[in-house]
């Protein structure tokens, strides 16, 4: 760990070109406070623009992913704040969850280490990929206490859940563990715990070998776009297609050309061109 990531609830290292982001409350179950939400807009925005960072993993200490929101630091010592801090303290929540991680420039991908409760769906939802381990425990758990999956969990849940899976696990609670989160698609893998870092790391490194201007664009659009109309859309792609043709500072279009057509170096069905020719 590097001096200038030196956060209270937050742990981050760097390995060949993946930044671990590691949720450090393990005592409680890496509930997220805000003093958790404050540090992780922070972390976020300097990893956004960290060379060491390619890609972001973010994953829990200890036993769990997340325990979800912190139901004393976030929710009752706010009840009597007034609503300007209450909205500020929320708002944080949001703002490094659903804003600066769901469109952090670089692949992302959830580790669920362990138990992810309600709000913990929000980081595992923005984040591009997910990995679980088998044994992680998940449930969306506002309704055994009376409230509904606000601060956007439901939301999340309709991009990443099919809509009868969200229904029936938001309106019981019930719990389901990383196999059955992989069959739901709501992970993309499930492994034994012990193989989870291992199978991450597989993942990260396949991304790392590929075009980044390329990546950035690609995670930016497939997000936005689900939001507009076919018109639009074929507007915004091609426009982002013609950006990136003038902006990628390793020329990627032309290089994978030339190395498919007149080297016969690569097959870009089969693989990712030579960056450094
Ligand atoms: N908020 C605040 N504190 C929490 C939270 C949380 N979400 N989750 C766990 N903790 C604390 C406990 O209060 C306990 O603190 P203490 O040692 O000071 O008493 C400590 O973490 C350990 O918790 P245990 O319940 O003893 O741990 P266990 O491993 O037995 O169970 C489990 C883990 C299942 C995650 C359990 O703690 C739990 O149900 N937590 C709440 C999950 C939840 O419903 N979260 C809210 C979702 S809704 C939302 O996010 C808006």
């Amino acid at each position: 760990m590097t001096t200038e990531y030196k956060y209270s609830t937050v742990l981050v290292d760097f390995e060949d070109g993946i930044a671990w982001v590691t949720l450090n409350r393990p005592e409680k179950r890496n509930a997220m406070s805000p003093t958790l939400n404050k540090e992780m807009i922070e972390v976020i925005e300097k990893l956004e623009v960290d060379e060491r960072c390619g890609v972001l993993v973010l994953t829990g200490a200890g036993d769990a992913f997340s325990a979800g929101m912190d139901l004393k630091e976030f929710f009752r010592e706010s009840d009597n704040l007034p609503p300007e801090a209450w909205a500020q303290i929320s708002r944080n929540s949001q703002i490094w969850q659903l804003q600066r991680l769901r469109y952090f420039p670089k692949p992302t991908i959830a580790m669920v280490n362990g138990w992810c409760f309600g709000g913990g769906f929000n980081p595992v939802t923005a984040c591009d990929i997910a990995v679980a381990a088998e044994e992680a425990i998940f449930g969306l758990s506002e309704v055994n206490w009376g409230i509904i999956p606000a601060g956007n969990v439901l939301k999340s849940v309709t991009t990443t859940m099919r809509h009868r899976d969200g229904l029936y696990y938001s309106l019981t609670g019930d719990n389901f563990n990383g196999t059955e989160a992989a069959k739901m698609g709501f992970v993309n893998f499930a492994v034994p715990r012990a193989e989870m870092r291992d199978k991450v790391k597989e993942i990260a490194t396949k991304m790392l070998g590929k075009n980044r201007a390329a990546a950035r664009a690609i995670k930016n659009a497939y997000r936005k776009i689900a939001e507009m109309s076919w018109d639009a859309s074929e507007d915004y792609l091609m426009a982002k297609l013609d950006q990136l043709r003038l902006t990628d500072p390793d020329k990627g279009r032309a290089k994978g050309m030339k190395q498919f057509l007149d080297d016969k170096t690569y097959r870009p069905g089969l693989g990712a061109y030579k960056a450094d020719k």
